[in-house]
């Protein structure tokens, strides 16, 4: 037996200002899967995550209830561990970008990037809400479309045409925030040279860290240049405030990724981190031999292909192994939407249906690419009845009763037709892999296929037919035993899927 691998594994981090919904739960049950598969095979796996907690929206969001962010945060916090928890998606820790543990790694990796000559100061020119006395982020200022017209058009694309501009094209614009007309006013900010790590990032992403289709729309942005990006906001802002620079933020999506750091120096630091030996050293430094894995959303790659292994080559960390990026929920075909009904909470999930469901239709449905996914409520309704009640719980009940009724519960001592469990355990193998690979699609049609092999022997045999038959008892606890032991094999590997229903 070789080594356990070493495995660190995050989700994406999400906002502290809203709730978990459907479209949320692909990532991280996508996640949860490869986790829990990683530690049946026995590897030493951790996955950590945390909210993402800085950044003008919460602020906002918190003014606006009259509440201090830090409350805010942890509120949500809360309510995004209990729906976690709920869907059974197992994190070793959940953590917070604010947290001393953040601001650490922040201050450090900004620090050594600016000792190496990767951060420029420059002034730039934004809009500012005269009311309100702060910089206004694209998505706070609204007006009517340059295009067609229309108003109360956000940032800088519009809903009504899709025209994309620049936000200082709206006409008649006025902040989201307070109404007033914006200025433009100068001010200065930080940006981290991303162009100092262009051949570094060139032999990164071609070196398999990617998915194909990520790393081609990597070439792409290559092509047109690496540009500077701006890591700094200026007060009032919720975030850490930049060493040495009163008034200056570091911008929210600076210290986000460096959240998996922090969560996993939390975890590092907690009595199972201690009694596990973990040592944060041996997972972050440069020459580390750990894995480290990010699941993402395919609209955040950018940051997680471009800054983030640039950001942690330049201060002098490792890289990640990979990142693992999907694509979006779709609904009934659609994108979620409040008004048709089909922007579907976690909770109110969970208020209806049994978290089990939702976690197989999505691995049903699951491939290792960004290709969007779709879940249509009929479909969804007939695989679980189809797949989960009429397949494979069928067979531990088609078997299990006759077992506890007549035999007071005892298997027999031999099975009746090796051979065909000899087949099931080399079926094993194939689905490990396509698990490994995340092909969770393909490892449920193959468990699907063993199942159907799995009815069809109880079929043939007939138990119930048996039963009925005088002196034929042995063989009646043969063919129950047999059955149970292939649905042992069957829940055994659906179990990173549905581990409640495994448990059960
Ligand atoms: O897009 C988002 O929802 C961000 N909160 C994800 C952050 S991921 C990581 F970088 F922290
Ligand atoms: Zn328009």
């Amino acid at each position: 037996m070789s080594d356990p691998r070493e495995i660190l594994i995050t989700s994406a981090l999400p906002y502290a200002n809203g709730p978990i919904h459907i479209g949320h739960l692909v990532e991280y049950i996508q996640t949860d899967i490869w986790a829990r598969f990683q530690r049946m095979r026995g590897e030493r796996c951790w996955y950590v995550c945390a909210d993402d907690a800085h950044g003008t929206p919460i602020m906002l969001k918190a003014r606006q209830e009259g509440i201090a962010p830090e409350d805010l945060i942890a509120r949500v916090a809360a309510e995004h561990q209990a729906d976690f928890a709920d869907f059974r998606v197992a994190f070793d820790n959940y953590h917070s970008t604010h947290s001393d543990e953040n601001r650490h790694y922040a201050c450090l990796i900004y620090a050594r990037n600016r000792d190496a000559g990767h951060i420029a100061r420059r002034t730039i020119t934004q809009a500012y809400d005269p009311v309100e006395q702060m910089f206004l982020p694209d998505r706070f200022i609204k007006g009517e479309c340059p295009k067609c017209g229309a108003p109360d058009q956000y940032g800088d694309n519009c809903e009504a045409c899709g025209a994309s501009y620049s936000p200082s094209e709206l006409k008649n614009p006025r902040s989201a925030v307070s109404g007033a007309v914006p200025e433009q006013r100068e001010s200065d900010h930080f940006f981290f040279k991303l162009a100092d790590f262009d051949d570094m990032l060139h032999a990164w992403t071609r070196g398999g860290s990617l998915q194909k289709e990520v790393a081609n729309k990597l070439g792409e942005w290559f092509e047109s240049g690496l540009q500077e990006w701006d890591i700094s906001r200026d007060a009032p802002y919720f975030g850490f405030e930049i060493p040495d620079h009163p008034g200056k933020f570091f911008y929210v999506w600076l210290d986000a990724p460096i959240g998996y750091m922090a969560s996993f120096q939390n975890l590092c630091d907690s009595p199972r981190g201690q009694a596990a030996g973990l040592d944060f050293d041996r997972f972050w430094a440069p020459d580390s031999k750990a894995e480290l894995y990010h699941f993402i959303g395919k609209d955040i790659i950018y940051f997680h292909a471009l800054f983030w292994p640039a950001m942690l080559f330049g201060a002098g960390f490792r890289v990640p192994s990979a990142v693992f990026a999907h694509g979006f929920l779709t609904v009934d075909g659609a994108k979620m939407s409040k008004s048709r009904g089909t922007f579907i909470k976690a909770r109110t999930y969970l208020d209806h249906l049994n978290p089990e469901y939702l976690r197989y239709y999505f691995a049903a449905k699951l491939g290792s690419g960004v290709d969007d996914l779709d879940l249509n409520l009929e479909d969804f309704q007939a695989r679980v009845n189809a797949d989960l009640v009429g397949k494979v719980v069928n067979i531990a009940s088609r078997s299990a009763g006759f077992i506890t009724k007549r035999f007071d519960g005892r298997l027999c001592a031999a099975l009746p037709d090796p051979v065909l469990f000899a087949q099931f355990v080399v079926a094993g193998d194939s689905i490990a892999d396509a698990y490994e690979r995340r092909e969770y699609s393909r490892a449920v049609r193959e468990i699907m296929a063993m199942a159907d092999r799995a009815n069809q022997y109880i079929d043939e045999q007939a138990p119930w037919v048996v039963a009925k038959q005088p002196g034929r008892e042995a063989e009646l606890q043969d063919i129950c035993t047999m059955g149970l032991n292939l649905f042992r094999l069957l829940i055994g590997w659906l179990r990173p899927i549905l581990p409640g229903t495994a448990e059960a």
